[in-house]
C-alpha cells in the first residue's frame, strides 16, 4: 500500500499551484490537510476550493499540528531559512521553493542541519520536470552525448509595473536578487543539471527594465569544469516570453521547446551526429515512459524518495550550486573579473551576494592639514 503523506502548504501564491498542479494529482500519495497564509482572503478561497480542513495564519500553529509530515514553505524569500530549519527543528521534512537561501552560508548552515536530523529538505526545481529534458538528461547519465562542447541558455520573460505591486518584490531585503535569483535561476539549473559543474563566470547585470533595486537584465560567460563554455542571458524585458536551451555535445544536439514556463516538455530537438549516435540513443528511448511536467514529476518523486528512502529528486547541494553561480555572477559583476568555483567561506560574498553600498568617499586633506598634524 502506498503510504500517504500529509502536507501542509505555507503561503497561497505558487503554494496554490503545487495544490493544483501536483498533491491534487497524486491523492494517493499526498493529502493536504493545512495551508497557512497571512491573507485570510487566499485561506479561503484556496481552503474552499480545494476542500482543506485546516486552516492558520500562524505558521507556529502549523508546526504544532502532530500528525503533519510534510511542510512545503512557499512563502517570500527572507523566510525560506528561518521557516525551513523550524519545521526541521518540529520533526517535519520540508520543502522549500526557490531561492532556497540568500547566501551560501545560509545554504551550508541548512546542510549541516540535514546532517543530523532524522527528516529532509527538499528545494523545489519543478522545471527539471518533463519529456524533452528527462529524455536528454537520461542520454547524458548514460554516457551516449559524449564530450560537452557548448550551451547557449536565454531566459526571455517579461514583468511589469503590476507583477512589482507585490510589497517584497524587487527589493534586496525581501526578493534577495531579481531575474537571476526569483526567474533564470530554473534554466540555469537545468544548464548544470545536464552540463555538470562550473568553473569560472565572468558576468554582468543591470536593472533596465522596471524601477526596482535588483537586477532585471544578466548575461555571463561560463566555463565548466568539463571545459565546455556556457552563454546565460537573462532579461525581464521580453515582449515575447521563451525560455530557450541549447546543449551541443560531441554526439547530440539538444534544443528545448520554447515554453517559458515548461522548457523541459516535449517537443525537444534531439540531434544525433551519426547514424551509429541515432541508433544508441534510440535504443535507451525505446522503454521511454512518459515523465509528467513540472510539479506533478517532481511532487511523484519526492514521494518516492521520502518513503522509499531514495535519493530526493532535487538537493541541498543542487541548491547550493544554484546560489554559487548566482553569488560568483553578482561579484564578478561588481569587481569585473572571472570568479572561480567553488566559493567557500572565506569568499567577500560568502555570507551575502548583495551589491556592496558604495559609501561616499570623504575628501583627501590638503597637503597643509595633513602635515599639521605631524608637528
Ligand atoms: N517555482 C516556481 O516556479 C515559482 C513561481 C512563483 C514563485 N515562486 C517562489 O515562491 C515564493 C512565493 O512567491 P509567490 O509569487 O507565490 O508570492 P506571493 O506574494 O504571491 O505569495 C506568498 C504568500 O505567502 C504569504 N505569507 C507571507 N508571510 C507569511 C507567513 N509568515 N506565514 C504564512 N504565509 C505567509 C503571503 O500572504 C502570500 O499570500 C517566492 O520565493 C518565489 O520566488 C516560485
Amino acid at each position: 500500500m502506498t503510504r500517504v503523506l500529509t502536507v501542509a502548504v505555507i503561503g497561497l501564491g505558487i503554494g496554490k499551484t503545487h495544490i493544483t498542479e501536483g498533491y491534487s494529482k497524486h491523492p494517493e500519495k499526498f493529502r493536504v490537510l493545512a495551508i497557512c497564509d497571512l491573507d485570510p482572503k487566499r485561506l479561503a478561497a484556496v481552503g474552499d476550493e480545494f476542500v482543506v480542513p485546516r486552516r492558520a495564519t500562524s505558521f507556529d500553529e502549523v508546526l504544532a499540528m502532530a500528525d503533519i509530515d510534510v511542510v512545503d514553505i512557499c512563502t517570500p524569500p527572507a523566510l525560506h531559512v528561518p521557516q525551513t530549519l523550524a519545521a526541521i527543528a518540529a520533526g517535519k521534512h520540508a520543502i522549500c521553493e526557490k531561492p532556497l537561501a540568500g547566501s551560501l552560508a545560509d545554504v551550508d548552515k541548512l546542510i549541516a542541519v540535514q546532517r543530523c536530523a532524522k527528516r529532509r529538505i527538499m528545494p523545489v526545481f519543478q522545471y527539471r520536470f518533463g519529456n524533452g529534458l528527462q529524455k536528454a538528461k537520461r542520454i547524458v547519465d548514460l554516457g551516449l552525448a559524449g564530450k560537452p562542447y557548448l550551451a547557449t541558455i536565454e531566459t526571455a520573460w517579461k514583468r511589469t509595473a503590476a507583477y512589482y505591486a507585490v510589497p517584497w518584490r524587487g527589493k534586496w531585503e525581501t526578493e534577495l536578487g531579481g531575474v537571476l535569483v526569483t526567474h533564470a535561476i530554473h534554466s540555469h539549473d537545468i544548464m548544470t543539471y545536464l552540463m555538470g559543474p562550473i568553473a569560472s563566470v565572468f558576468g554582468r547585470r543591470a536593472t533596465r527594465v522596471n524601477p526596482i533595486e535588483v537586477e532585471d537584465c544578466a548575461v555571463a560567460s561560463l566555463l565548466m569544469k568539463s571545459g565546455a563554455l556556457v552563454s546565460l542571458a537573462a532579461t525581464l524585458g521580453s515582449q515575447v516570453e521563451i525560455s530557450r536551451l541549447r546543449f551541443c555535445f560531441e554526439h547530440v544536439t539538444f534544443e528545448s521547446s520554447l515554453g517559458p514556463y515548461h522548457p523541459g516538455d516535449d517537443p525537444w530537438t534531439i540531434a544525433p551526429a551519426s547514424p551509429e549516435a541515432e541508433a544508441r540513443i534510440a535504443k535507451v528511448l525505446e522503454d521511454w515512459r512518459f515523465v509528467p511536467s513540472r510539479f506533478e514529476g517532481l511532487l511523484a518523486a519526492y514521494h518516492t524518495a521520502i518513503v522509499d528512502g531514495g535519493p530526493l529528486p532535487v538537493t541541498l547541494a543542487d541548491a547550493r550550486q544554484s546560489l554559487e553561480l548566482i553569488t560568483a555572477l553578482m561579484h564578478s559583476a561588481e569587481t569585473g573579473t572571472a570568479v572561480a568555483l567553488p566559493i567557500g567561506a572565506r569568499h567577500p560574498k560568502y555570507r551575502s551576494w548583495r551589491p556592496r553600498k558604495r559609501t561616499a568617499r570623504r575628501p583627501k586633506p590638503r597637503k597643509a592639514q595633513r602635515t599639521a598634524g605631524r608637528r
